[in-house]
């Protein structure tokens, strides 16, 4: 006999809407303490099952791609899909092995030291930017992290700036994936084809964002010099029958890591330095690791391994806040999971939020305390219950660009900056695509003494 998951008693039609859509993060906290580790939901006519425990995650993520899919389709296009098509995030199957097998490399550990230069130069930036500021002035902390993570995978993967129109460029970005995200959820959407404001805003950032992708491509193209970067790799690869990548999957792949290569990174600092303010104690024991490891001279690669109460701030920022919080597939055909039956085609949605704030695996898990990811502490109970890229083959390809451009920008950011809170001003998460602090992020931030 079929045994379905539990879950809240839901409305005809809205289903659990009404519940989810002012807070969905808090929603299905709420349900994953009444109901368990796997729930049913349901947004108007689409049923979700909600993971929030690593064995499970696991039975998912490592259990095989065939029978757990990626739930976008190639020609339904639906959620992020509709911004990056068949990029590295939505592909499956050959078409995504290929293409992680050409992008990976260049993502991988032994790159880095490659990167180092572009990263603290763009942070650099920042910091003569903000040495101009009133001490203890308010800082729009979430934008500068976004124009800095831009500029960084902008200039290492494609040895070019959007500096010069970051705001049209951030903004169509955020109009594009915040329509993809909502479309994706809402109960009610309007077809397609009706104008509705929200749909030609839609299109209107589309269009800017293509037409700043295909000149990016024409302009290599027509200059004729390679600089064996990622767009590079992107334009010369050939596949098994010898073809050229066509113009609209290098697009997809270009926006892809964009996209996936500069927000998630800038919403772990923004919450980093907003974690600090509220924590002195930590924020000046940052500053003194990275004033006694980096002395006068600035970090490289090489010094990351030293600055463990850096990483460790960092992992638990990680922790509390993981910036894609939700991870979907979808069943090839039936499933049993925790002795629940799932059907073919079931949504199955990955909550890291939940997971990585399990109160049966970290003790004390709402509070911030780095030292559980210091040398020697013990390790978490299980093997993905700290699990903010993934697991699998779909993990994150960029992980350890993200951490060594996050721990390359906190030394230098921390070492010339004290960040405080606002009065008034907090700073609660919500889901915009990433997990980000609601209506962006404001802190007080003052000089230290000067630090070349
Ligand atoms: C703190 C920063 C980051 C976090 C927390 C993060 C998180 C994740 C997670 C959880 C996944 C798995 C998604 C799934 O299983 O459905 C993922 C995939 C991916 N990430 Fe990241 N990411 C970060 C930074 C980056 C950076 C810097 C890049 C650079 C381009 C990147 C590119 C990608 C790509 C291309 C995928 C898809 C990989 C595949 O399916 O083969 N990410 N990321």
């Amino acid at each position: 006999m079929t045994k379905l998951p539990p879950g809240p008693p839901d409305l005809p039609l809205l289903g659990n809407y009404l519940d989810f859509r002012g807070d969905p993060l808090a929603a299905m906290q709420i349900w994953q303490r009444r109901y368990g580790d796997l729930l049913r939901f349901r947004l108007g006519l689409r049923r979700f099952h909600l993971v929030s425990h690593p064995q499970l995650a696991e039975a998912v993520l490592l259990g095989g791609q065939d029978r757990y899919l990626k739930t976008y389709e190639p020609d339904r296009p639906d959620g992020i899909a509709l911004v990056l098509g068949q990029g590295l995030v939505t592909s499956r199957g050959q078409l995504w092995q290929r293409q992680r097998r050409l992008i990976q490399p260049f993502f991988a550990r032994s790159r880095m030291a490659d990167y180092q230069g572009e990263i603290l130069a763009a942070g650099m930036a920042l910091c003569r930017c903000w040495q101009g500021l009133p001490p203890g002035g308010a800082v729009d902390v979430s934008a500068a992290m976004m124009r800095t993570t831009l500029e960084v995978i902008t200039r290492t993967m494609f040895h070019t700036s959007v500096l010069d129109r970051f705001d049209q460029f951030a903004a169509s970005l955020q109009t594009v994936l915040r329509y993809a995200a909502a479309a994706h959820r809402g109960p009610l959407r309007p077809p397609r084809w009706l104008p509705t404001p929200r749909r030609r805003a839609f299109l209107r950032a589309m269009g800017f964002l293509d037409d700043f992708v295909y000149g990016l491509i024409r302009e290599r193209r027509a200059a004729g010099s390679p600089t064996s970067d990622l767009l590079d790799q992107l334009l010369a690869a050939r596949d098994d029958e010898g073809r050229l990548m066509d113009e609209r999957q290098i697009r997809d792949e270009i926006l892809t890591v964009f996209s996936a290569g500069h927000e998630t990174t800038a919403v772990t600092l923004s919450w980093v330095w907003q974690l600090l303010a509220r924590h002195p104690e930590a924020q000046e024991r940052l500053h003194r690791e990275v004033a006694e490891i980096l002395d006068e001279g600035a970090p490289s690669v090489a010094d990351l391994s030293k600055l463990t109460w850096a990483r460790a701030v960092l992992e638990e920022t990680l922790r509390l806040y993981p910036p894609a919080v939700v991870l979907q597939r979808k069943t090839a055909a039936a499933e049993r999971l925790a002795g629940f039956d799932l059907p073919a085609g079931a949504r199955v949605l990955i909550n890291l939020f939940n997971i990585q704030r399990h109160p049966e695996l970290w003790p004390e898990p709402e509070d911030f305390r780095p030292e559980r990811f210091l040398p020697g502490a013990e390790p978490p109970r299980h093997r993905l219950a700290f699990m903010p890229f993934g697991a699998g083959p779909r993990v994150c390809v960029g992980s350890s660009f993200a951490m060594t451009e996050a721990l390359l920008l906190m030394a230098v950011i921390s070492r010339r900056f004290r960040f405080a809170p606002l009065p008034g001003i907090g700073a609660e998460p919500e889901i915009e695509v990433t997990l980000r602090p609601k209506g962006g992020l404001r802190l007080a931030v003052s000089a230290r003494s000067s630090v070349p």
